[in-house]
């Protein structure tokens, strides 16, 4: 690439919600404040490079590789998005935008990777915005602008520009909470939840019947609507004052009432919503069995689609982690499951002074 292009890079982690974002209003807001839990391996490392066109021709110009090959239908998803950013960063349709992103967990995993690499996507474009503008900012309004422009992307990357525990949309007696960016929860240093750990069991790894898109449109007519709206907002405050007083069962209560809510929801909205699988309920049967058996504090969440999230803590991994070798794996196509953890956020991937204060 020719010397007057200027790069930069980020890598931005997945994350799992343990109250779950479903149904959004106008311009990405979501009808009910979600609260997730950074992960640590799974990943999306996006680098961005930059020049001035010699021609100004007003319009998005925009190549787009993903693993070194030009993705045609991902292009066009990035480049509709920023049409839609114009408003918000004019200057985007005055330069030569090329992308370069990867993924670090493998395809065909069933995990969505739209909260990372929407997450990475706004972090370059952000860190352009700095550079051009060579405005200074602060850690706290870079990182909430970035987690802004994300929700624009997809509503779940907002929370992946934060690490830990991660709140969006505004909630009840939570200063600093807001519908239009995530927010960082601040944990005790002695929660338990600091080493939180989550084992991703992948039952199918094949394309979800209904994208979240369609999902969060039928929430609009939803016959449990307004009941949805409460019980989510109800939740993520008892979760929160549950941190809070390390009541870690009743988390784990709350998370898994979240799970069962959003297929609930997934199944009664009219379109095909049934996502689970026979062996997503087989791990769900066994997970409350070997916790009752145990007296553990795992528990499981799952996102839209079929794999179960094993979510327990650090003090526990070595009876959880024979557990999925010995019960769970069998149920996991080809044996497969992915070992993540709580992770610390976002890192930029190059040398650039973003001077942040
Ligand atoms: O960010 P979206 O539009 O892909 O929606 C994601 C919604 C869930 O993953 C099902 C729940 C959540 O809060 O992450």
């Amino acid at each position: 690439m020719s010397e007057d292009f200027i790069k930069l890079g980020w890598k931005a982690p997945s994350n799992i919600a343990l109250v779950k974002y479903w149904g959004k209003k106008e311009n990405q807001i979501p009808a009910n404040a979600s609260l997730s839990i950074t992960l640590d391996y799974a990943t999306t490392s996006t680098f961005l490079s930059f020049k001035v066109k010699k021609v100004k021709d007003n319009r998005i110009s925009l190549t787009y590789f993903f693993h070194q090959v030009r993705e045609e239908k991902f292009e066009n998803k990035i480049a509709a998005l920023l049409n839609r950013l114009i408003p918000e960063m004019p200057f985007l349709v005055d330069y030569e935008l090329v992308f370069h992103s990867e993924n670090n967990f493998p395809h065909s995993t069933g995990i969505a990777s739209s909260a990372s690499s929407m997450a990475a996507l706004a972090l370059c474009l952000v860190h352009m915005e700095i550079l051009i503008k060579q405005t200074h900012q602060t850690k706290e309004t870079f990182f909430q602008r970035a987690s802004y422009i994300a929700r624009l992307g997809s509503g779940s990357a907002s929370r992946s520009i934060y690490g830990g525990l991660v709140t969006w949309g505004a909630v009840n007696g939570e200063v600093g909470t807001s519908d239009l960016f995530a927010s960082p929860f601040n944990l005790d240093e002695t929660s338990r939840l600091n080493s939180v750990r989550d084992i991703i069991l992948i039952v199918s790894s094949q394309e979800k019947s209904m994208s979240s898109s369609i999902g969060h449109s039928q929430m609009e007519q939803h016959p449990y609507r307004n009941g949805r709206i409460n019980q989510a907002n109800a939740n993520i405050s008892e979760l929160l004052s549950s941190v809070r007083t390390s009541d870690y069962a009743n988390i784990a209560k709350i998370a898994e009432i979240e799970a069962l809510s959003l297929h609930a929801l997934l199944m009664t909205s009219g379109a095909d919503g049934f996502l689970l699988k026979p062996n997503t309920l087989q791990i769900i049967d066994e997970i409350k069995r070997f916790r009752n058996e145990h007296q553990l504090d795992l528990f499981f969440t799952i996102d839209a689609g079929p794999n179960v999230h094993l979510i327990y803590y650090e003090d526990q991994r070595e009876q959880v982690l024979s557990f999925v070798e010995r019960t769970l794996s069998i149920y996991c196509e080809d044996g497969k499951w992915i070992d993540d953890k709580i992770g610390e956020g976002p890192v930029c991937l190059t040398p650039q002074n973003l001077d942040l204060e």
